[in-house]
């Protein structure tokens, strides 16, 4: 373990709460909830964390989501990245979840994010960690059923931040969701919207036109379009990258070949995150020291690095002023 990337000062702006549940964490509740997992072992569980792209994921995701059934499971879950988030001195967090996931196994929209919030203001009496929860639709779902979810977190609304839109990013472009982001907005909510991870530059600019998002979730096929490279840039518009995600899903082959630092350098407002550590191998520190090892990072861009990701967080302006 690197001492230098795991003391600095981290935000993390791209993380799915669901996707930091643990193998062992997910058999102890399906233990405590009598559900049968279809793998035997811990062990069984990892070896099937090999995938060949983002659907070969988010089908695994999904299929370990249905262990969490009570408010306290989605204490437990959260409570796990806090420690994580501790250990790692990661100081604001603005994580995800994906209400839908729950809701339509039957489980209540007021038991996740009632266990999910006990948990986030847990993180700010007991550590200082400031957070923000962000709440995301699944895309490969209609148009109504996000306005449903929207509809069901409208006495929740001091709980969220913001909107975000994840899954299958293939087949359904942001201007599926033009009406709810415009809704959300209206409401007061922050967005952000996933957008050329799988998919193209064109996902991004979309994303941006259309449903107005205030930063970009990966981005990095923003990088085949030279125009939307240098409108990034100059309209410092943050992307949340997230590099063992890239490479286990294949967006890139290996490391080596991952474009973040060249984005650095050309003027994007670059940020690093984890995305689903407990699928792709690594928390924050992990992502960095993959930077490290596969890009020769220096220690001055992860400083730029971390710095981005207070600059553009969505901290309160005090709380971001103590932050930088
Ligand atoms: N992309 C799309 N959907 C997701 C992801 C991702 O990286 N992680 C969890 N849901
Ligand atoms: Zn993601």
């Amino acid at each position: 373990m690197d001492q230098f990337l795991n003391a600095l000062p981290k935000a993390e702006l791209h993380l799915h709460l669901e996707g930091s549940l643990e193998p062992e964490l997910m058999f102890a509740l399906a233990e405590r909830n009598g559900i049968a997992l279809a793998y035997d072992s811990v062990d069984e569980l990892r070896q099937a964390y090999d995938f060949g792209n983002l659907q070969d994921f988010l089908d695994l995701y999904y299929q370990g989501a249905a262990v969490l059934q009570t408010e306290q499971d989605f204490y437990d879950l959260t409570w796990a990245y806090i420690e994580r988030c501790q250990a790692q001195n990661v100081i604001h967090i603005e994580p995800f979840f994906d209400p839908q996931t729950h809701t339509a196994r039957g489980i209540a929209f007021e038991t996740v994010i009632n266990g999910i919030s006990r948990a986030l203001k847990d993180a700010e009496s007991q550590h200082g960690i400031s957070t923000g929860l962000i709440m995301c639709f699944l895309r490969h779902l209609s148009e109504a059923e996000a306005f449903e979810t929207l509809q069901q977190a409208t006495p929740f609304l001091d709980n969220i931040i913001g909107i975000g839109l994840d899954s299958s990013e293939q087949d359904n472009p942001p201007a599926k969701f033009t009406r709810v982001f415009a809704k959300a907005r209206e409401l007061g909510l922050l967005t952000v919207a996933h957008a050329g991870e799988e998919g193209p530059a064109q996902n991004v600019i979309d994303a941006l036109d259309i449903l107005k998002v205030d930063r970009i979730d990966h981005g990095v096929r923003a990088a085949d379009d030279t125009a939307l490279m240098e409108r990034l840039a100059h309209e410092n518009i943050a992307l949340t990258v997230c590099p063992l995600s890239n490479t286990r899903l294949r967006v890139f082959d290996d490391m080596s070949q991952h474009n973040i630092l060249q984005m650095l350098e050309q003027g994007v407002k670059v940020t690093v995150n984890s995305d689903d550590p407990a699928y792709f191998g690594g928390y924050l520190t992990e992502n960095f020291l993959a930077l490290e090892k596969g890009l020769g990072m220096t220690h001055e861009q992860a400083i730029q690095l971390a710095r981005n990701s207070f600059q553009y967080s969505f901290a309160k302006p005090e709380r971001k002023a103590a932050l930088l």
